[in-house]
């Protein structure tokens, strides 16, 4: 039983909705209906990042919704390339011209190595990065400040400096995917784990087994994969474009039972 209004509360007491939106592969031209479609169903949290190329779009939904700014959490994410203190003040002035806010309620790293050169070892740019994550968040402009697939190796590297500490790590997570030693891990240092691609962008909803337990609880196996995430205390952020899928999403008023939970968290991953 989740309502989209339900919250998770992140180390610093600041309260963040239990489902996200998300935003990513939603073409720009598509990207306002779909963030207003969300709003109107009900959804409070958006989740989006520079390189989607639709903030400005996202922005846009976001004032057409006329909901009141403090009721609703958006956050954005700094780009992977960036590794640099001073392109990191600058990417994030970007981020909130886009989307027309004076303030972020999360702004996170989205990885810790360019897209390009995944596993290369940015240590020591990923800690100039934090100094400046950090600033950004002493300047109030941001109500919080994380990180985004980040393993327990480059978690260690930025708690090894960090005067506040990352209050988020997205990472990839879904039925089969969930990641316990960086999910474990985040979770000892306090970070809430957010589950990004939790229908894995849609390769999971034509498992057979799945399906036939999402009908056990006469619901979709997009949302028996999204209260998979709450029930495990991962925040999940379904992305949809289509308004019937964002609204089946918000229909979380069944819970798994713990048998059945127990076989999901030890279902072969499959993808
Ligand atoms: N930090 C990172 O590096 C990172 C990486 C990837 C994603 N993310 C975040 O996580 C969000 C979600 O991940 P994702 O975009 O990979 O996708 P996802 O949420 O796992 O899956 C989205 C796909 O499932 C379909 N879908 C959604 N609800 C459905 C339903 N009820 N029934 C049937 N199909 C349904 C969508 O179709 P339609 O769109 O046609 O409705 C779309 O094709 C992203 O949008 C982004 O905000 C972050």
């Amino acid at each position: 039983m989740t309502k989209l209004t339900d919250t998770y509360t992140l180390s610093n007491d600041l309260q963040i909705p239990k489902i996200g939106f998300g935003t990513w592969q939603i073409p720009a031209n598509l990207a306002q209906k779909a963030v207003l479609n969300a709003l109107d169903l009900g959804y409070r949290h958006i989740d989006t990042a520079l390189v989607y190329q639709n903030e400005q779009e996202v922005g846009a939904g976001i004032q057409e919704s006329n909901i009141k700014r403090e009721e609703i959490f958006i956050t954005s994410k700094l780009p992977a390339e960036t590794k640099s203190y001073d392109q990191t003040l600058q990417d994030f002035e970007t981020t909130m011209a886009n989307l027309q806010l004076d303030y972020l309620d999360l702004y996170l790293i989205h990885a810790p190595w360019p897209w390009a050169q995944k596993g290369a070892n940015y240590d020591q740019q990923n800690r100039e990065v934090w100094q400046a994550m950090e600033e950004i968040y002493a300047s109030r402009r941001v109500k919080a400040i994380g990180v985004s697939n980040f393993n327990v190796y480059d978690l260690q590297n930025i708690l090894d400096v960090a005067q506040i500490k990352p209050m988020v790590n997205q990472i990839r997570y879904f039925i089969g995917n969930t990641e316990n030693e960086i999910t474990e891990f985040s979770q000892a240092y306090g970070m809430l784990v957010e589950a990004y691609s939790p229908l894995a962008t849609d390769e999971l909803l034509n498992n057979q087994q799945l399906q036939q337990l999402a009908k056990k609880y006469g619901v979709s196996l997009a949302q028996l994969a999204i209260q998979f995430c709450v029930q495990n205390g991962v925040l999940p952020l379904p992305k949809a474009i289509q308004r019937a899928h964002a609204a089946n999403n918000a229909q979380l008023d069944f819970v798994i039972e713990t048998t059945d939970m127990e076989q999901l968290n030890n279902f072969q991953k499959t993808i």
